[in-house]
């Protein structure tokens, strides 16, 4: 067989995390895929700048599109982030070309989800985004396919681990929101634009894009209710504590009988749960179903190593000749979301 060759766009913490893995897992990769994976060509806004990974072998291009048409690029990963731009265009270039894409882009996928996938599918071009829901854990795959037996009934969870980060750390050090933010900022855990994290807009890009797998629903983000946790002062953090309870920017969708459910925003929940025991940057993605009943997994939600994992994962699907609709089911088979209000549960 020939070898699969990636162009990878973005080498920010999560490229160079899959440069690594593509160079130190090369023969498990080769072995349980029956493909050998090796890293063709790169792209990213600086050149010159040391990632501590050696990308001397790889042709470099300035532009991410003409990346995504290159000959010798089989499959284009995008992980230069952001929903429109550059990223948009050179996922659209590759999958017009019939090419598999591969992106931890939550913003994309949450606001063009749909059109992507009517345009993946119109090429018979696999487009998969597993690295973009809560980092590490493979919650897309168990969507699509571990449970893809199951009537998915809701999906709750902590999707920003930078949110949980300052909300722990304020109810740890007693400081007030505006000094945690600063010291998130200093360890450098904020988004770019800090709002994506602490306005819940993050953490709702991802809540969207699992509800739209679990319901067979369109990507609906402008239907999350979303809270972020700016208004969250210490005074709620012990006041909560003081009733055995712990605030969690706390993400929630159901199907009802009125439509589907999507909220995203602070809420107690009791402190010895295991979503109340939550500590750090990590995530929690919670799954029910009617026939698997409860399913909780934990993990961490960014960095380079666990957001590299996800990327893989999904290289390896697309090595193995695996074709999984992008939202678990084709895209005109999704119904249009139908919005339900979700009830209030806090006070912010
Ligand atoms: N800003 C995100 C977080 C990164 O804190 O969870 C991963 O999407």
């Amino acid at each position: 067989t020939t070898p699969l060759r990636l162009g990878i766009a973005g080498l920010g913490t999560v490229g160079v995390g899959v440069v690594k893995i593509v160079e130190e897992h090369g023969a498990l990769l080769s072995a349980r895929t029956g493909r050998a994976i090796e890293v063709s060509a790169v792209s990213a806004r600086t050149r010159d700048r040391d990632r501590g990974v050696d990308l001397s072998g790889y042709t470099w291009e300035d532009d991410p599109v003409a990346l995504a048409k290159r000959d010798d690029v089989d499959l284009f990963v995008e992980l230069m982030g952001g929903s429109d731009g550059p990223a948009k265009a050179a996922t659209e270039a590759a999958l017009a070309l019939g090419k598999p894409v591969v992106t931890a882009n939550k913003a994309m996928i949450a606001i063009h989800g749909q059109a992507l996938a009517e345009l993946a599918e119109a090429n018979d071009a696999p487009l998969r985004f597993e690295a973009a829901v809560a980092g590490g854990i493979p919650c897309v795959k168990a969507l699509t396919e571990g449970l893809a037996g199951n009537v998915i009934t809701r999906i709750s969870g902590v999707m920003n681990g930078t949110c949980n980060y300052i909300l722990t750390r304020m109810e740890s050090s007693g400081l007030p929101y505006a000094e945690v933010f600063k010291e998130a900022d200093a360890l450098g855990y904020l988004e770019a634009d800090p709002t994506l994290d602490v306005g819940g807009i993050d953490a709702g890009h991802k809540l969207a894009i699992l509800s739209a797998i679990a319901f067979g629903s369109r990507v609906d983000f402008e239907g999350v209710q979303l809270q972020g946790i700016e208004r969250v002062s210490i005074d709620d953090i012990h006041r909560a504590r003081d009733m055995g309870y712990r605030i969690k920017l706390l993400g929630e969708a159901r199907r009802t009988e009125a439509g589907i459910e999507q909220s995203m925003r602070p809420t107690l929940v009791p402190a010895d749960s295991p979503l109340g025991q939550l500590e750090g940057g990590t995530n929690m993605v919670v799954i029910e179903g009617d026939a698997v009943g409860q399913i909780v997994m934990r993990g961490a939600g960014a960095g380079e190593g666990p957001t590299a994992s996800a990327v893989m994962a999904d290289v390896a699907d697309i090595a193995r000749g695996l074709t999984i609709a992008p939202f678990g089911q084709p895209a005109a088979t999704l119904t249009p979301a139908i919005r339900a209000n979700a009830a209030t549960q806090c006070a912010w």
